[in-house]
């Protein structure tokens, strides 16, 4: 018997069969986030992505519709495609040449007649899986007949935030894509710990107002708001790093954690996701992404240059000042929240094997992660 983490034993967080487990009974079950509708915006155009145990690929046909398919040859079962790319008309499967057109179906098997007199095409082809688009972003479900994603998250739509990601841009450079060395359920908790913020977080994040959050799960998605702080919140409009995307009477950080692990950040200027990808017990990718809004470089460079003078004054800064840094690329004196994030979680996760390792008492800024306990225990089916 391990010790525990709350209500998770430490194994939860550090064993091959807890992941596996997880892989099967979570992220084979759910609506998984696979890219921006941008990312497959042509006939032929493709990506892939791993939900749990399955390797399912989207592909956009002629007739301009996303089709989601199980990545499995239906010949001997090798993955008909890679990571992402581009298709005239058809999808070939690289061992033995079957192809199939965009809309799934088998149109040639090489050396039919010779090799195997006659085959049924009809019964051989791709499998389906689910596909849908919520808040500019694609998903997809291992089941073909899945219940629209609009449903899944219908509970946490009104409290989310009033942006409109349609209607934002992409904006590049906050796209970026990094391994954490700890368990997806160890990042997820940190994204959700509302203790953390005044203390991990001192210098990086005291931009809002933390005692004032307000959080909590609706179902099994998690939803926290918090206001800008008071020297923040005043003539916020001269303040803010990017042209503002909400109206000024809803202001505020919205940080929900949808399920599972499908994280927002949106705040008065941009919209994000954090996405959180189990890759192996101790391992997993975060993928973020932003929009901001749709305005000119003009304007941004205006709004950059009126917001200087303020983030000088007010100053971003590590926890650790300079004297205690271990070194320049110190994550913990950079003035980087991420890099705080992940440095806190590699080292938690670093103590789970330890015969000493043993939890005190939860805060009430803890609730979300002993929560977000349950809601793994429920799909385990032990709760
Ligand atoms: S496994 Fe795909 S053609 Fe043989
Ligand atoms: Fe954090």
């Amino acid at each position: 018997m391990s010790t525990m983490l709350h209500l998770l034993p430490t194994d939860a967080y550090t064993s091959q069969e807890w992941f596996d487990r997880e892989m099967r009974e979570i992220f084979s079950k759910t609506w998984i986030y696979a890219g921006f509708m941008e990312d497959v915006g042509e006939p032929g155009q493709y990506i892939s992505v791993q939900a749990g145990l399955n390797n399912i690929f989207i592909v956009m046909g002629r007739d301009r519709r996303l089709r989601a398919f199980h990545n499995i040859c239906r010949h001997r079962g090798t993955q008909l495609i890679r990571a992402v790319g581009k298709t005239q008309k058809a999808l070939t499967c690289p061992y033995h040449d079957w192809t199939y057109d965009l809309e799934g179906n088998l149109i040639s098997v090489p050396e039919e007649h010779e090799e195997f007199g006659k085959v049924d095409k009809s019964c051989h082809g791709l499998k389906r899986a689910s596909v849908d688009i919520w808040k500019s972003m694609i998903f997809i479900h291992p089941d073909a007949d899945a219940d629209p994603i609009t449903d899944w998250f219908a509970p946490a739509e009104d409290q989310i935030g009033p942006h409109v990601p349609e209607e934002l841009v992409e904006y590049e450079e906050l796209n970026t894509s990094y391994e954490i060395k700890a368990n997806w359920k160890i990042v997820v908790e940190n994204y959700i710990d509302v203790y953390h913020l005044s203390h991990l977080h001192s210098g990086t994040l005291a931009m809002y107002d933390h005692k004032s959050a307000k959080y909590g799960f609706v179902g099994d998605h998690y939803m926290f708001w918090e206001p800008p702080e008071a020297s923040f919140a005043k003539y916020q409009d001269k303040k803010l790093i990017a042209p503002r995307v909400i109206p000024e009477d809803q202001n505020g950080a919205w940080v929900p954690m949808l399920w599972p692990g499908i994280g927002i950040g949106a705040t008065e200027d941009g919209w994000n996701i954090f996405i959180v990808e189990p890759l192996g017990p101790a391992l997993t990718r975060v993928t973020n992404r932003g929009r901001v809004a749709n305005a000119s470089n003009w304007e941004f460079a205006k709004q950059e240059m009126k917001s200087s003078n303020f983030w000088t004054k007010f100053g971003l800064s590590g926890k650790y000042e300079a004297h205690d840094a271990q070194s320049e690329d110190d994550p913990m004196a950079g003035g980087d929240f991420t890099a705080e994030d992940i440095y806190a979680c590699e080292r938690q996760q670093a103590s789970l094997k330890s015969p000493y390792f043993e939890t005190g008492p939860a805060a009430k800024g803890e609730s979300p992660v002993i929560e977000h306990q349950k809601v793994v225990l429920r799909w385990l089916g032990e709760a």
